[in-house]
């Protein structure tokens, strides 16, 4: 057991240190701001390995680094390499946040198993080695390809061809000896909360001990040019204490996100400083783990032979790519006194904007109707570009005429009821046309799109004629 490094408690606020915890800061007199940090880096050192301890930076001239747009390791998982911006990087950190029960664990179980030219170790600090075992016989590896590596109590297990290797460790000065003499080419933490080093007394999860540990993981991989992968957990309503600290100290933060009652996972970059953040992974969750979502937009749509009213198909864009995704509204009267909204994928606050719109501007009487809106496929969508969608959904519902099956719509709503032109429009009319719509209303003085064979592109400046097109 490494000596005990000497710690203090700093507050967040206003930085000063206590020797001990207090629920107040004596200084600043604010709450719960006290976390507990490393005292003295000499002793901590101790724990750290030899190799990582031999390098001492110099400073070097700019000019005589050599340029370097990484060395990628390649991926046999196309959206995460994709979202990674080509591969992982060799010595970076990438966290990968999400709330539990996401697929986390999946995600990265079956990339270390379906990697095998990487070897892998799996640090698990939530499950056991048999749980993981479990996951990955649903993963579809053949048991007879694990097997013990070794005979000793505390070593990791292998599994072969796969090339991957389980370790049920939480403290972070263990962790670096197995690596040092195991010698992967990626190692997967999961997760960061369950994380320990001796050289903090507060729990694992905490925020000092989160973000100390991390910061170990930081100063290994970037020594040894190993890429880890760390998973986080991430509560409903945004970021807890845990990750939203490590995001300005990893290299990568991906949210992986989804409905869960839905089969569908969207792996989104926050943060890259390999890559773009415009990118976006899709994958469906099944019973065999998770896969590639190559076509989402004909997933998304289906092979419905018909559209009942209140249906509208939008031409949004996700990251880069561009995605057709089925708008559904509900109109009905009120049966309560107080009308109800509700918005699944859409934000609320935009939908009761557009009923306003459509209210004010183009005199619909919708102020005593309840309006249910959904997204298909429980994705969210934040893109202003959507409006028209959306706007015609509660319109084809209200009147109870269906919207024609070929349809497409693209453009933002503004406050009069004027349709504002959306970016790169081609890209939205290039997949319509692919998925074989024969029209998509645009919003007018869109620049720079010509006739694009098989599709009619409909120009409108005005809610009020996009309705006279649908409805007569
Ligand atoms: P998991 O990876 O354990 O989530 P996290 O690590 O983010 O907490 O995912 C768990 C869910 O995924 C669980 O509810 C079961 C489901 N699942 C499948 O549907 N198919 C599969 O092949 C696997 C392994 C899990
Ligand atoms: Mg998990």
């Amino acid at each position: 057991m490494a000596a005990k490094v000497r710690s203090k408690f700093v507050c967040q606020s206003c930085g000063t240190s206590h020797a001990q915890w207090l629920g107040q800061c004596s200084q600043c007199k604010e709450w719960n701001t006290l976390v507990e940090e490393v005292m003295d880096r000499v002793q901590e050192k101790r724990g750290t390995p030899e190799s990582v301890r031999s390098r001492t930076p110099k400073p070097i001239a700019i000019d005589a680094i050599p340029v370097q747009d990484g060395p990628r390791i390649a991926l046999n998982d196309g959206e995460l390499a994709r979202v990674l911006g080509g591969g992982l990087v060799p010595g970076s950190i990438t966290l990968i946040g999400g709330e539990p029960g996401i697929g986390k664990s999946t995600l990265l179980l079956q990339t270390a198993l379906r990697n095998p030219h990487l070897k892998t170790l799996y640090v698990s600090g939530e499950e056991s080695e048999h749980q993981v075992k479990m996951r990955a016989e649903r993963l579809q590896v053949a048991s007879s390809e694990w097997r013990v590596a070794s005979n000793a109590p505390d070593s990791p297990i292998a599994t072969s061809p796969a090339n991957c290797y389980v370790l049920t460790e939480t403290n972070t000065q263990n962790i670096f000896k197995h690596i040092e003499a195991l010698q992967p080419g990626l190692v997967v933490i999961d997760s960061v909360q369950t994380l320990h080093t001796a050289s903090l007394e507060a729990s694992p999860g905490s925020v000092g001990q989160v973000r100390e540990c991390t910061a170990e993981l930081m100063r290994f991989a970037k020594a040894s040019d190993i890429p880890f992968v760390l998973i986080g957990h991430i509560t409903k309503d945004g970021f807890i204490a845990g990750p939203k600290v490590l995001e300005h100290m990893v290299d990568c933060v991906l949210q992986f996100e989804g409905d869960r009652d839905h089969a569908y996972r969207l792996l989104r970059p926050l943060k890259n400083r390999f890559g773009s953040t415009n990118e976006l992974g899709i994958y469906e969750m099944q019973g065999t783990g998770l896969s590639a979502v190559e076509d989402p937009s004909q997933v998304l749509l289906g092979d419905r032979r018909e559209r009942p009213s209140g249906v509208a198909v939008s031409a949004t864009l996700e990251g880069q790519r561009p995605l057709l995704i089925e708008v559904q509204a509900l109109v009905s009267s009120a049966v309560y006194g107080t009308p109800q909204r509700s918005a699944t994928g859409f934000d609320l606050r935009r939908m009761n904007m557009l009923l306003a719109v459509l209210e004010k501007r183009c005199g619909f009487r919708l102020g005593q109707k309840d309006v249910f809106l959904n997204l298909a496929g429980g994705f969210r969508v934040e893109e202003p570009a959507i409006d028209l969608a959306v706007v015609c959904a509660v319109l084809s519902s209200n009147a109870d005429i269906a919207i024609p099956m070929d349809t497409v719509f693209c453009g933002e709503v503004g406050l009069s009821g004027e349709v504002r032109p959306v970016t790169r429009t081609e890209q939205r009319i290039a997949e319509a046309a692919k998925l074989g719509f024969a029209r998509i209303f645009l919003p007018q003085g869109t620049k720079g799109i010509g006739p694009v064979k098989g599709i009619e592109l409909v120009q409108v400046g005005q809610v009020n004629e996009v309705l006279g097109h649908l409805f007569g």
